[in-house]
């Protein structure tokens, strides 16, 4: 991903490793400082998840696969690094998925840094194939919605929802870029907004409740991530997903979702069983330090909704735009 820095444009990752020492953007302090924290044991990284230093599915994968290499290289008890690097955030499948894989490579012989990269640079490539595959949806001038963050900062590289209209933009497409703020922690206006700013793409942040608004006035599609894919189609991604498909779907919007293979989870058949993630009461009630809600106010918190398959006009994937009755098809029995 291209960052300006001082004004001098800068190609990095979002997560990497350097000399043993694991190192990522601290996504907490964008679009306003780019600040590069070390970390050097599994605990620090679990922890750089869980106060989302590190967030997006993808990226916390690659995060998590990093952290099974540093208590590999450390000599730590790997099922309890596992266990712990899973306990810190219950929805992206990808968590999961990248500590198993570390896992089986490890049982099976491999050096946990020379695995590490690997997986990194897997997700990368994948997320690269998924700009190339959903490019094709994206027609010149074409006005597109996003959610959230699924971009570059999400998934180490690309990205997965922003990595076809990266693409485009790329072919020398024009584009318009509407992105939802994405409350209550505004990955939409923070983040997006940085990445699409860095790259010179037009958009514009808008607040989640005007989506039907800009939609009714000409959206040509909606493109977001995911963070776990049941066996059925089903999926979960950032709060206020479902409500922008059915939104869609009224409207007769197409409306995508955008994940490499290691975002499916074949082992949920439904939406329903997937975790969610609800998060602190004061994400909601507390803006920029300052208490908004009256005090003894509740606020519910829910990180995460489940859209049904029927609202999604494709999955676009590594191996192409994929209709969700073709995943169980298409990929059981798939490995990275
Ligand atoms: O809570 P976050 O910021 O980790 O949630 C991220 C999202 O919901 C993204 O849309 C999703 O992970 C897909 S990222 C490529």
């Amino acid at each position: 991903m291209r960052i300006m820095i001082d004004g001098h444009p800068r190609d990095m990752r979002a997560v990497w490793c350097d000399e043993g020492t694991v190192r990522m953007l601290d996504q907490r302090l964008l679009p306003h400082r780019v600040e590069v924290v070390g970390l050097v044991d599994h605990r620090q990284v679990a922890k750089a998840i869980r106060d989302m230093t590190v967030r997006g599915a993808p990226a916390i994968g690659v995060a998590a696969a990093y952290g099974m290499m540093l208590a590999a290289n450390r000599g730590e008890d790997l099922q309890v690094a596992a266990k712990e690097l899973k306990a810190t955030r219950p929805t992206a499948f990808d968590l999961f998925f990248a500590v198993d894989h570390m896992l089986s490579e490890m049982e099976a012989g491999a050096d946990p840094t020379d695995a590490a990269e690997a997986y990194a640079d897997t997700i990368v490539k994948r997320c690269q194939l998924i700009g190339e595959h959903g490019e094709r949806l994206i027609r010149d001038g074409a006005r597109i919605m996003t959610h959230c963050n699924a971009g570059a900062l999400a998934t180490v590289d690309y990205g997965t929802a922003l990595a076809p209209i990266r693409e485009a933009w790329r072919k020398g497409k024009k584009l318009f870029v509407y992105v939802s703020e994405t409350r209550p922690r505004l990955q939409g206006m923070k983040l997006t907004s940085f990445e699409l700013m860095n790259e010179g793409i037009p958009h514009a942040v808008v607040p989640d409740g005007a989506s039907g608004h800009f939609m009714r006035e000409g959206v040509d599609l909606v493109i977001v991530g995911a963070d776990r894919i049941a066996a059925n189609g089903d999926f979960a991604n950032k709060i206020g997903t479902y409500e922008k498909a059915v939104l869609a779907n009224e409207l007769g919007v197409p409306f995508y979702t955008a994940a490499p293979l290691s975002t499916f989870d074949l082992s949920i058949e439904r939406g329903e069983d997937i975790p969610i993630e609800y998060r602190g009461e004061e994400e909601v009630t507390v803006v920029d330090g300052v208490r908004l809600a009256p005090y003894g106010c509740k606020a519910l918190n829910p990180g995460f909704d489940v859209t049904p398959r029927r609202y999604l006009s494709g999955i676009i994937t590594e191996r192409g735009v994929l209709k969700p009755e073709e995943i169980i098809m298409g990929l059981r029995g798939e490995r990275l």
